[in-house]
Order: C-alpha cells, then sequence, then structure tokens
C-alpha cells in the first residue's frame, strides 16, 4: 500500500499537443502516474514518443494542454500548473534538479559558477559554501581540473557531467534527467549511475530519468514505458520482481 503522504509527485491525464488546425499533433496523450519518495523510477520510450515533453510537463517547465501535475511543496500536494509564474520559480529552484538532453549550460559562466548559482539562487548558500559544495560535487564528476572552465571549452561528456552536477548539488527532492549518460565512456557513465543511486536510495531524492542506459535498470524501482505519447501495459512492471 502506497501511502498518501509518500506521493511526490503525480499527474493526471496530462495531455500536451503543439501546432493547430490540420499539422496539430499529440505529443502527449493523456499520461497519469505517481512517484513516490526516494523512487528510482526510469521512462523509456522510442525516439518521438513524449519522453521529453512528458518531463518538462512534470518538472514544471511545459504547461499542458490538459491535466493536472501534483507535487509536494513541503507537506502540501499544490497543483504545480496552478501556481502563478513565481510561485512555480520558487518551488522549482527549491525542490527541482534537471538534466536536460541538450544540457542548458550557461555559456558565459564557469564549471564552478554553473553549480555555485543554484546553491546562491536555490537555496540561499553562502558563497564559501557554495563553492566548497561546487568543487566536492565537480571532483566526484571527474572534474576536478576543469572548474575554471566555460561550456565551450569543455567536451560533450564533460558539459553533460556539469549538468548532472547542477541537478545533484542541491541534494534536490525531484530530480528529473533526460539520459544523463548518452555522451559519457564507460568509466563516467558508471559513475554517474552510482551517484544518482545514492541519491534516491541513500538521500531520498525522487528520480525520473529517461534512458537507454542498461546500468541504470538494475537500480530502477519502477519502469515506466511510454509509446506515441501514452503509457503502455508494462508501464508498472517493478524491475526487481519481473527480474525474479
Ligand atoms: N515544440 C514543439 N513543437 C512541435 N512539435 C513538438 C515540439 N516538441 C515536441 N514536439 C513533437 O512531440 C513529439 C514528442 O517529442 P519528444 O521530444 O517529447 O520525444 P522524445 O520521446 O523525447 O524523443 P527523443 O528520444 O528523440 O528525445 C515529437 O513528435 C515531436 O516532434
Ligand atoms: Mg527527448
Amino acid at each position: 500500500m502506497r501511502p498518501e503522504n509518500d506521493i511526490i509527485l503525480s499527474c493526471t491525464n496530462l495531455v500536451r499537443m503543439f501546432g493547430d488546425g490540420e499539422s496539430q499533433s499529440t505529443a502527449v496523450d493523456g499520461v497519469s502516474l505517481e512517484l513516490m519518495r526516494g523512487q528510482f523510477a526510469l521512462l523509456m520510450g522510442p525516439s518521438g514518443s513524449g519522453k521529453s515533453t512528458l518531463l518538462a510537463m512534470l518538472s514544471g517547465l511545459l504547461r499542458p494542454t490538459s491535466g493536472q501535475v501534483h507535487s509536494r511543496d513541503g507537506t502540501d500536494l499544490v497543483d504545480v500548473w496552478d501556481l502563478s509564474d513565481r510561485e512555480r520559480e520558487a518551488y522549482r529552484l527549491k525542490y527541482c534538479g534537471y538534466i536536460f538532453q541538450g544540457y542548458n549550460l550557461f555559456p558565459a559562466l564557469t564549471a564552478r559558477q554553473q553549480l555555485e548559482i543554484v546553491l546562491r539562487w536555490g537555496l540561499n548558500t553562502p558563497a564559501r559554501e557554495a563553492r566548497r559544495q561546487a568543487e566536492e560535487t565537480l571532483g566526484q564528476l571527474g572534474l576536478g581540473s576543469k572548474l575554471n572552465l566555460l561550456p565551450a571549452q569543455l567536451s560533450g561528456g564533460e558539459k553533460q557531467r556539469v549538468a548532472i552536477g547542477r541537478a545533484l548539488v542541491k541534494n534536490p527532492a525531484l530530480c528529473f534527467a533526460d539520459e544523463p549518460t548518452s555522451a559519457l565512456d564507460w568509466h563516467h557513465g558508471e559513475n554517474v549511475v552510482e551517484m544518482l543511486r545514492q541519491a534516491a536510495h541513500e538521500r531520498g531524492a525522487t528520480l525520473l530519468v529517461v534512458t537507454h542506459d542498461p546500468r541504470l535498470m538494475p537500480f530502477a524501482d519502477e519502469v515506466f514505458h511510454i509509446d506515441d505519447g501514452r503509457l503502455t501495459d508494462e508501464a508498472h512492471a517493478p524491475v526487481h520482481a519481473a527480474a525474479s
């Protein structure tokens, strides 16, 4: 049984259309799901099936055409798309970490500054402490010698690791990741898989990760499958039960 207050994120009948008239298409078509505290969930599906669109709506970045997203703000469940823009921004800064498919790093900030800024703006962390935490997290990601480089001076895999560090450095309650290991070699990929696992299973973060990386599968508590904008029947297969 799932105690009601362990639900950290849920959505009901989420729909997102793009375009209008003849060219209108439905990217996400009536998705409902629940995520619990400390849950490590994967979202899998073919290219164009609606994974990034669903993640963007769940994480408060893209307004749904219809349907609701409820998320825990402290002890209350709030309707994320009912909040004012300012309230939603504050909620996102405080509770959510994002690893985007295209990384979305700030071009003018160094690797260390990318992490410092979320700590300072999101959590009001004092400058010296923000710097310490940023350096520690980047060190764990093998970027200790790249602290002062700008995104343009980093390789694709290094940019991806900075984006991962930016999402995890504030110990977010919720972390949304879109193909977080896609640009990484085997060694760095393993390291990132372990950091994500620790965030969920040791620090109680709730993770929703879009991935095709089989290394993430053994750690996942649940795998949601999406095809053509809809969750398919396998959507709620618990990985451990399926494997035993
Ligand atoms: N801004 C947009 N305008 C029009 N159509 C869009 C837009 N964003 C997404 N789509 C369409 O919605 C569908 C789902 O896109 P989405 O990016 O969510 O897929 P995805 O599952 O993340 O694919 P991939 O694995 O390739 O990243 C696609 O058909 C895409 O063309
Ligand atoms: Mg995508």
